[in-house]
């Protein structure tokens, strides 16, 4: 049934639009992983909602977001593909381990403290703890290696702090978790700042190439891409801009950078951003048409999402169970 030995979990939010970015830089090498490892991927709803969110909306591109991980090569025969909401587990661990996580920890976190400087208005308790729960959805599923982005590190680091105190007083009960960090190289920056991270919300359209753009839109955006006055496809730090589009143009294709300079000795910038626009809106014209395909057939991707649900039910309350029954809850009479 499924891949490997190790287990492997990861997950996404269906808030913003998802980028090219996370595209090279998580979901392609979830595909790649999902080959050598038992594989749960998420789509975090809860999380979600530590920041407020359009009811309506948060549906929908929870359902876009999980029909893109199968569309984009994940199988939901061998990986298991669910929403975290539908696996009440992940809340009642959650609560768990509240109790065993420090209140010192979560106030050094730098995602809280950025995101609480962010919604000044509404810095809830779920936005604190919000680490917690991802210990939770980690530790759950008795998780080998987590693929992560940089930023998630430190979330990554307390729930291995966290699984490994509770092991400590406990025995072992968690698997302590190891980051799985990508290839280097593989950062995408913005189009129009090649100096900043490709963002899912910049305020700049052009800025992003966003997984649902059309082929028009990409071509038009990577015509427009910030460069320099160099005239030279040179992959240099000095040419951040032609550096980024160098760093996709050889992500889509698996030129290397050397090779994709001397595809384009001597050619002007014109034919170079075209040529990275026509790459890249190939790699997203059969992900686009898949998901599309599978958002139109309801029974398909409903039964895909109960029976993904299910399985992952059934491997996390393995874990809740023999938690529960460490911390002291009376058992279940049969
Ligand atoms: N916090 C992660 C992010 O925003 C998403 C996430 C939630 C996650 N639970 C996880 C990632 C567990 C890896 C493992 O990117």
């Amino acid at each position: 049934m499924l891949n490997g030995e190790k287990m492997l979990f990861s997950g996404m939010q269906a808030t913003g639009r998802l980028t090219i970015g996370n595209y090279i830089g998580a979901l392609r090498n979830w595909v790649t992983l999902s080959d050598e490892y038992t594989c749960l991927f998420s789509v975090v709803d809860e999380h979600s909602i530590t920041v407020r969110q359009d009811p309506a909306e948060l549906r929908s591109r929870a359902r876009a977001l999980l029909s893109l991980y199968i569309a984009a090569g994940l199988d939901p025969e061998k990986n298991i593909i669910y929403y975290q909401s539908h696996v009440s587990a992940h809340a009642e661990l959650a609560w768990i381990l509240n109790c065993y996580t420090y209140m010192g920890e979560l106030q050094r976190m730098t995602q809280f403290k950025d995101k609480s400087a962010k919604h000044a208005d509404n810095i809830n308790a779920g936005l604190f703890t919000y680490p917690v729960l991802m210990a939770a959805d980690i530790l759950l599923y008795q998780t080998d290696v987590v693929p992560v982005g940089s930023d998630q590190l430190q979330h990554l680091e307390l729930a291995r702090d966290i699984a490994i105190r509770f092991n400590n007083v406990y025995g072992d009960v968690f698997t302590v978790p190891e980051p799985y960090v990508g290839k280097v190289g593989a950062k995408i920056q913005s189009l129009q700042d090649p100096l900043k991270k490709m963002s899912k919300s910049d305020e700049n359209e052009n800025a992003s190439i966003y997984l649902t753009d059309d082929r028009d839109t990409v071509l038009r955006k990577f015509k427009r891409a910030v460069t320099d006055n160099e005239a030279c496809v040179r992959y240099s730090e000095a040419q951040p801009g032609i550096r980024n589009l160098i760093t996709i143009y050889s992500a889509v294709t698996g030129k290397t950078p050397e090779e994709v300079e001397k595809e384009f000795a001597g050619r002007g910038y014109g034919e170079f951003k075209l040529a990275v626009g026509e790459a890249v809106a190939d790699t997203l014209a059969p992900i686009q048409k898949k998901q599309a395909e599978l958002l139109a057939d309801k029974a398909y991707l409903d039964g895909i999402i109960k029976t993904n649900a299910e399985r992952a039910e059934h491997l996390a309350i393995k874990t809740l169970r023999k938690v529960q029954k460490k911390v002291g809850f009376p058992e279940r009479p049969r």
